[in-house]
């Protein structure tokens, strides 16, 4: 079979890239251990109905009047299913998961963060606007992935 010279050159141009890719992203990952920024604490997957604070996911109040919401991700569900939260208030979120990648991202908001089993996702948000705020995840995870989703109601 004969293959042009200048297509020969362009399919080795193109396998030479992936392959520089593919070296540059497992030597980041494997080798310099890179994960996400917000991806700093680690968790069992297998323990996480056990390990505080995701024994009791939910909404703790700090003394500086902000808040921290705890959330566990499973297939096909999150807990907690809703949350009240007063209007103005700043929540991090910690999300985890007992089992898959799930994606938790709020309505309306830019909290979209990538649950991934293993670790424990973070990210801040204040709301300053009352309304039921649907959370879904948008990483599909199986086949009850679009029902799964939880409510944050500010008020
Ligand atoms: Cu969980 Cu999709």
């Amino acid at each position: 079979m004969h293959v042009h010279r200048y297509e020969r050159l362009w399919i080795w141009l193109g396998s030479a890239t992936m392959i520089v890719f593919f070296v540059v992203l497992a030597g980041m990952s494997v080798a310099e251990g890179i994960n996400p920024p917000s991806h700093i604490q680690t968790i069992d997957p297998s323990k996480v109905g056990s390990t505080p604070p995701f024994d009791h996911p939910g909404l703790r109040r700090l003394p500086d009047g902000s808040y921290e919401a705890y959330y566990v991700g499973r297939i096909f569900s999150w807990s907690p299913a809703q949350l009240t939260i007063p209007r103005g208030a700043t929540v991090t979120f910690y999300a985890t998961s007992t089992d898959v990648v799930h994606g938790f991202a709020i309505n309306g908001t830019d909290v979209n963060i990538e649950v991934v089993p293993g670790w424990v996702s973070s990210m801040s948000h204040t709301f300053d606007h009352p309304g039921d705020y649907l959370i879904i995840c948008n990483q599909y995870c199986g086949a009850g992935h679009s029902s799964m989703s939880a409510h944050i109601v500010v008020q």
